[in-house]
């Protein structure tokens, strides 16, 4: 196998755009107030320890601040929050605009969100254009209401169905 790539970034974005994800809006107290951003990088890696990651792009503004305060918490977003989602992708506007949240010692739980992992980071890993961050999780709790996952695919969020959610 040749160490040159043969593969196109753009081609690569839409091959695997064909990978439905959740996606995760990831919080923290940045140095000036909250900080967020949309991901859905996060995948959990050990149950002992228990260990997450996530992949920060080199390029991501928001990144570096949420990396500052050293732990985040991740929010599961549900189907309903396409447009909070949508917020925290975005490079402008308030991402915390109408947002309800509780305050918590590693970042902000968003209101609604099925599950939130509060993490503090534990290491990082140099991988090409972006960064593989591995965090231990702290404290976590899922949401008491049944709701369905926000899903992305294909570039276009969508919803889960075809179980009845208890
Ligand atoms: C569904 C979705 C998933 C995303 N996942 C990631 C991710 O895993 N890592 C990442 O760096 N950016 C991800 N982004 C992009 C960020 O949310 C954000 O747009 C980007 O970081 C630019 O803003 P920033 O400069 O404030 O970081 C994702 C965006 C969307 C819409």
């Amino acid at each position: 196998m040749s160490d040159e790539t043969t593969i196109d970034p753009a081609e690569f974005r839409r091959i695997f755009a064909h990978l439905a994800t959740g996606v995760s809006v990831l919080t923290a107290h940045g140095a000036d107030g909250p900080v967020g951003m949309a991901a859905n990088s996060v995948t959990s890696v050990s149950l002992d320890p228990p260990l997450v990651l996530v992949c920060p792009a080199k390029s991501s503004t928001t990144w570096p601040l949420i990396r500052e305060s050293n732990a985040f918490c991740i929010n599961i977003m549900a189907s309903h929050h396409e447009a909070v989602t949508r917020a925290f992708a975005a490079r402008v506007g308030d991402r915390f605009a109408g947002v309800g949240r509780v305050e918590k010692p590693t970042g902000f739980a968003l209101d609604e969100a099925l599950a939130w992992i509060e993490c503090e980071i534990q290491n990082e890993h140099d991988a090409g254009d972006h960064t593989i961050v591995v965090a231990r999780a702290v404290t976590m709790e899922a949401s008491a209401q049944a709701a369905s996952p926000l899903v992305f695919f294909r570039g276009a969020y969508g919803s889960f169905s075809g179980v009845e959610l208890a």
